[in-house]
């Protein structure tokens, strides 16, 4: 800079006062630079008091890794290499999810073109026949870990009762449509009571299933940061154990998201730990009621102290937890179950989707927030806009009536009564099958974590546990699997609780098996996160994972 003005100096010869000018222009630039680098360095200083010196230089380790993967997989000899492997993953993706030909007896004629002449009703129904010939996995008979959480014949009447009656409402035209207004004001209104949010003036809004209402969560805390702290460069902390959905909105809307390890014996995250990640850039916190992996319940009192202490909000995800952990008392089991909705002080938001636990047809989710103003940061309003003045609470514009009315039909048909009992009877499952893993299996499986309600992980020192999985699989159950630490998870529901005594039967046999010919596992399970084991498995996995979601539109 100096020199640079001094040759500008000789050129210009300039007046004394644009000397001063100069300078001064040079003082306000080397400020400028000093302030960025400060800023750096202020980076630089919360990140490694967050994830200690161990843990930065970690993950340089893994950052720097992955980019030379990267870069060797660029080469054109891996690069060939590696595509012949993908093609190979590809084709057999593509033939048990989207095959050309169907098995024997299966005769579907629909294409991937409109039909010049459209099909009568008899046509439609003979393709539903066979359509559902394709279905895997034994629903019904209560094999399939979550997936579907009640499944009964009445159930599925009054739901196919309650949108046929509103089967062409819109959701967005509260004019045009004020029962479902008065259905979804209703629906909430519950949800938000059954959480104890009445006492405290807590409101929502419905959305289409848990990450939306996670993805809502986001964007409310955020625009709240912003507006009464001036947060410009958002951060959000989460356990490890949160769901994908917190990601999934964090790269939506570019905020960074610190990610907190929980303790290895109580699956739970540590509050001291968390608080190390909190600067004046945090928008919230998170915790879940229970997680999705492993079923354990973070530690909600103490994350909502941390919330109150630092002026941050506090999501507590009952995403899954819905009607099981919010009727636990009810149903008897307190022990080992802490306060978790609006009774702790610091909670801010909470998410209850009503499609898992409350039994509400798929594309149903409660947003639930501690305040109305807090939620006056979650709606959308375009009042110049030349389609006429638009509000909207969520991210879709018109909304479903007939769900609503699903939904707003099954809660108020199962009752309270009824989802004690429902609680009472998968809590009891899960705890059944908990208790018979650490008698019978002790040897073999380890219970990951101490879960208390419908989720039961567990994972082996002596075992290939995806091996374990993919044998599950030929015995025609579903099960999870889980990452680190490597094991697989049952979720219990209505129809998988009557079904535990067969699990533990079956899982008995294929331990067994697995045990007498241990190297002959090749199940989808033992494939995929096989490659993940390998230097280049997280970069491939990806590119998996990636290519799964092209075939589903093949
Ligand atoms: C299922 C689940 C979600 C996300 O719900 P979707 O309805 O699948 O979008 C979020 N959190 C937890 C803990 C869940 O189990
Ligand atoms: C499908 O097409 C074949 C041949 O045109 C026909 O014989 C069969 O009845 C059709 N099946 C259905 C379900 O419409």
């Amino acid at each position: 800079m100096a020199a640079w003005s001094q040759l500008q100096l000789q050129k210009l010869k300039p007046s004394p006062r644009a000397l001063i000018v100069v300078k001064r222009i040079g003082q306000i630039s080397s400020l400028i630079r000093l302030m960025l680098f400060l800023k750096l360095l202020l980076g630089a200083y919360r990140h490694v008091y967050a994830y200690g010196i161990l843990g930065t230089g970690n993950q340089i380790y893994t950052g720097i890794k992955n980019i030379i993967v990267r870069i060797i997989l660029k080469l054109p000899s891996s690069k060939a290499e590696m595509a012949k492997e993908l093609a190979k993953t590809r084709s057999g993706l593509k033939a048990s999810l989207a095959p050309d030909t169907f098995p024997e007896g299966i005769e579907l004629n629909g294409t991937r073109s409109i039909p010049e002449q459209g099909h009568d009703i008899e046509w439609l129904r003979k393709e539903f026949t066979n359509l559902h010939k394709l279905d895997r996995g034994d629903v019904e008979g209560g094999r399939v870990s979550g997936a579907v959480y009640h499944g009964g014949q009445e159930l599925s009447s009054i739901i196919n009762e309650a949108s046929a009656n509103f089967v062409i409402s819109n959701a967005l035209h509260p004019d045009v449509f004020p029962g479902v207004r008065k259905m979804e004001a209703e629906l909430v209104s519950m949800v938000v009571k059954l959480f104890h949010g009445d006492v405290t003036g807590a409101c929502g809004t419905t959305t289409s299933g848990g990450t939306e209402s996670i993805i809502m969560s986001v964007k409310t805390h955020r625009d709240w940061a912003r507006a009464t702290k001036g947060v410009k460069e958002p951060e959000m902390v989460v356990p490890v154990t949160a769901h994908a959905a917190f990601w999934k909105a964090a790269e939506y809307f570019c905020i960074k998201i610190h990610t907190v390890p929980v303790d290895p014996v109580t699956r739970q995250v540590d509050p001291k730990l968390m608080k190390r990640f909190i600067n004046p850039n945090t928008i919230m916190i998170v915790g879940s009621a229970p997680n999705f992996p492993d079923g354990m319940i973070d530690r909600i009192p103490e994350l909502g102290q941390l919330a109150k202490r630092y002026n941050v909000g506090l999501h507590v995800d009952c995403c899954l937890g819905s009607f099981i952990i919010s009727f636990a008392e009810r149903a008897g089991f307190t022990e080992g179950i802490p306060k978790f909705d609006f009774q702790v002080p610091g909670v801010t938001a909470i998410s209850c989707d009503t499609h898992k636990y409350a039994f509400c047809p798929k594309g149903t989710s409660v947003i639930m927030y501690r305040s109305k103003e807090l939620r006056r940061f979650q709606f959308f309003c375009k009042s110049d806009w030349s389609g006429g003045v638009y509000a909207s609470p969520s991210i879709a514009g018109s909304r479903p009536g007939a769900v609503l009315a699903g939904a707003w039909a099954v809660v108020n048909h199962i009752g309270i009564d009824g989802y004690t009992e429902s609680a009472k009877q998968i809590i009891g499952a899960a705890r059944h099958f908990k208790g018979e893993l650490k008698k019978r299996f002790a040897a073999d499986l380890q219970v990951v974590g101490d879960p208390q309600l419908s989720v039961i992980a567990f994972s082996s020192k002596t075992l290939n546990i995806y091996a374990v999985g993919d044998r599950m699989s030929k015995k025609g159950w579903h099960l999870n699997a889980l990452n680190q630490p490597a094991g697989l998870h049952m979720a219990f529901t209505r129809l998988t609780a009557a079904s535990v005594d067969s699990l533990l039967d079956d899982l008995a046999a294929a331990i067994k098996e697995e045990k007498a010919s241990p190297e002959a596992a090749t199940g989808n399970l033992v494939a995929l996160y096989g490659v993940g084991q390998t230097p280049a498995g997280p970069v491939v996995v990806e590119e998996v994972a990636l290519s799964f979601l092209d075939i589903l539109y093949e």
